[in-house]
């Protein structure tokens, strides 16, 4: 169980997240929505130990995950992918996924240096070849990560957060930018990622996708949890429908809206894959 316990950010006198409670139970599928600038980021950014929060508690199955440097946070179980995607470009999907094990598997490193011989290197590659086979990219794992369609390099985002067998994972936009098709295959990897020990929280403007994924939707504006719900709860939510869109009863123009937005991703990774990182 992930939990935001009264959390506040405070850039300068710019409040990101103002005094926020979140429970992200595992089994279950957690999307967290709102309009641009509402704290989203900012609140995976603090939980997986960018940002540390202004005030109060972020707990990973009880453990404060506040003040930990980022590895003890990914090995404490957290997981999570980047609103812009961030892989070594000039490595291998498949050493991408290495590279993010290599925290937790150090001993493991060290002990096949010395005592083990190169059967232990071999496991790591095992497990990271099993969640690419899962994901269906297994035949992508010789290629260079920066040599990839903007799609496939979401889904290796995607495979790299798992493959370190996370007990919560924190998705931040992962379906901007990707086109219907893409993303309906990125809806079955979610979906098959729900499992009763992970706790799933999926960031998102395209509330098609939202609806159709989410157990438990926390919808956050200017900072604040502005409501919290079943899908259909907040479908109906007129304060919802507000702070989306500066009126009720207008819902429906929020998809129109994720589809320019992400028109307008696919553009700017266009920018970020020539230049390597973005
Ligand atoms: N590193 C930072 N320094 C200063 N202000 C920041 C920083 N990161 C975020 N903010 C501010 O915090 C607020 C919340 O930003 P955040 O990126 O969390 O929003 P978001 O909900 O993820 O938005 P989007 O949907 O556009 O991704 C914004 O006002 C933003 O300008
Ligand atoms: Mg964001």
């Amino acid at each position: 169980m992930l939990i935001f316990d009264h959390v506040t950010k405070r850039f300068g006198a710019n409040v990101a997240i103002d005094d926020a409670s979140l429970t992200i139970r595992p089994g279950v599928i957690t999307a967290v929505i709102g309009p641009n600038g509402a704290g989203k980021s900012t609140l995976v950014n603090m939980a997986a130990g960018s940002f540390r929060a202004t005030s109060g508690r972020i707990l990973l199955d009880g453990v404060e995950l506040q003040g930990l440097p980022k590895y003890k946070i990914a090995r404490a179980g957290l997981s999570r992918t980047y609103q812009n995607i961030r892989l070594f470009d000039g490595l291998s999907v498949l050493q991408n996924l290495e590279v993010a094990l290599v925290p937790r598997s150090l001993p493991t490193l060290i002990a096949q240096a010395f005592w083990l011989g190169p059967g232990a290197g071999a496991e790591v590659r095992d497990t990271c070849m099993a969640v690419l086979q899962r994901l269906g990219i297994a035949h992508l794992a010789e290629r260079q990560a920066g040599s990839l369609a903007y799609g496939q390099q979401k889904i290796v985002e995607l495979a790299r957060a798992v493959a370190a067998r996370p007990r919560a994972i924190l998705l931040d936009e992962p379906a901007a930018g990707l086109n219907h098709g893409e993303t309906d295959e990125l809806k079955a990897h979610i979906q098959t990622l729900r499992g009763p020990e992970l706790a799933i929280v999926l960031i998102e403007h395209d509330m098609r996708l939202i609806m159709s994924v989410s157990d438990d939707i926390y919808v956050m504006n200017r900072g604040a949890v502005l409501a919290h719900g079943n899908p259909e709860a907040i479908r109906d939510n007129p304060q919802v429908q507000e702070a989306y869109l500066g009126q009720p009863g207008a819902m429906g123009n929020i998809e129109a809206a994720a589809r320019g937005r992400r028109n307008r991703v696919r553009l700017r990774a266009g920018e970020g894959l020539a230049w390597g990182q973005s």
